[in-house]
């Protein structure tokens, strides 16, 4: 099994109000949320407030980054410029030296749900925004996630492997070192997780497709109660955690589940 680096995601969503989230990430300050060198530890705001805090007068992203706390843009528009009203560029990002962003969020997915009876051109349209992403330098993490139909209907593992063969279609093996595939299953966000037998076995086909040495995480609904299963299987790289990130105190234990 190749080694790779621990991944913990906290995907802030959009939440909460920005008084509160400078509260919040003081917390995480407080609290000691930290990476070093053997996890990444990455917040996942919106361009709004990514940009608000990149502004703020008392440093406090350089406070963060001395933790080890780095950040992500939680969309990217497939486009770097021109006519794309309310898209966040990935020459921006860049631009920013915002290292981090989020590709095909189920909630992503949920907002081109008129073209879900065509998966094909979602992961397509994926696949553009992850290329011009990774011609930006930054890193990738592409959510794939079955929904509840394609569970009852026993085509998990098919989803998936269209999900990530589609959405990485033609990513260099040298771009894919900067890649992370986050499984969230959609019905699973903000409620219960699937059972560490299925987590394990999801994680290990989602291996065979994309590549022993790509970091593979996994997201929905992880808390402090049951991250150390999860993280004790052999398949799972790390976490993508919503819900339980907006609790400085519930994310540190799940980064120190050890
Ligand atoms: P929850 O942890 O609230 O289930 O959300 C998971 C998620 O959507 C992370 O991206």
């Amino acid at each position: 099994m190749v080694k790779i680096k621990e991944f913990f995601g906290a995907n802030f969503k959009t939440n909460p109000s920005m008084n509160e989230l400078y509260k919040l990430l003081g917390s995480y300050l407080n609290d000691g949320v930290a990476g070093n060198d053997d996890r990444d530890v990455v917040v996942f705001l919106s361009g709004f407030p990514l940009g608000h805090l990149m502004n703020s007068t008392d440093d406090f992203l350089g406070r963060l980054a001395s933790k080890g706390i780095e950040f992500g843009c939680q969309k990217v528009g497939e486009f770097e410029e021109g006519s794309h009203t309310g898209e966040d560029s990935a020459l921006w990002l860049r631009g920013l030296e915002v290292p981090y962003v989020l590709v095909g969020h189920s909630e992503e997915r949920g907002s081109y749900e008129e073209l879900e009876a065509h998966k094909i051109r979602i992961d397509n349209l994926f696949n553009r925004k992850i290329k011009t992403a990774l011609e930006n330098d930054l890193n990738v993490v592409y959510c794939i996630g079955e929904s509840k139909w394609d569970r009852s209907a026993g085509m998990v593992l098919g989803v998936l492997s269209d999900q990530s063969v589609r959405g990485l279609d033609r990513v260099s093996s040298d771009k894919m070192e900067s890649v992370t595939i986050a499984y969230e299953p959609r019905w699973s966000i903000g409620g219960e997780p699937p059972t560490l037998d299925e987590i394990a076995r999801i994680h290990g086909s989602i291996k065979k497709t994309v590549g022993d040495g790509v970091r593979v995480v996994y997201g929905g609904g992880v808390n402090p109660g049951n991250i150390k299963g999860i993280m004790g299987l052999d398949c799972v790289d790390g976490v993508l955690v919503g819900g339980a990130s907006l609790d400085a105190e519930k994310f540190k234990k799940i980064v120190e589940y050890r």
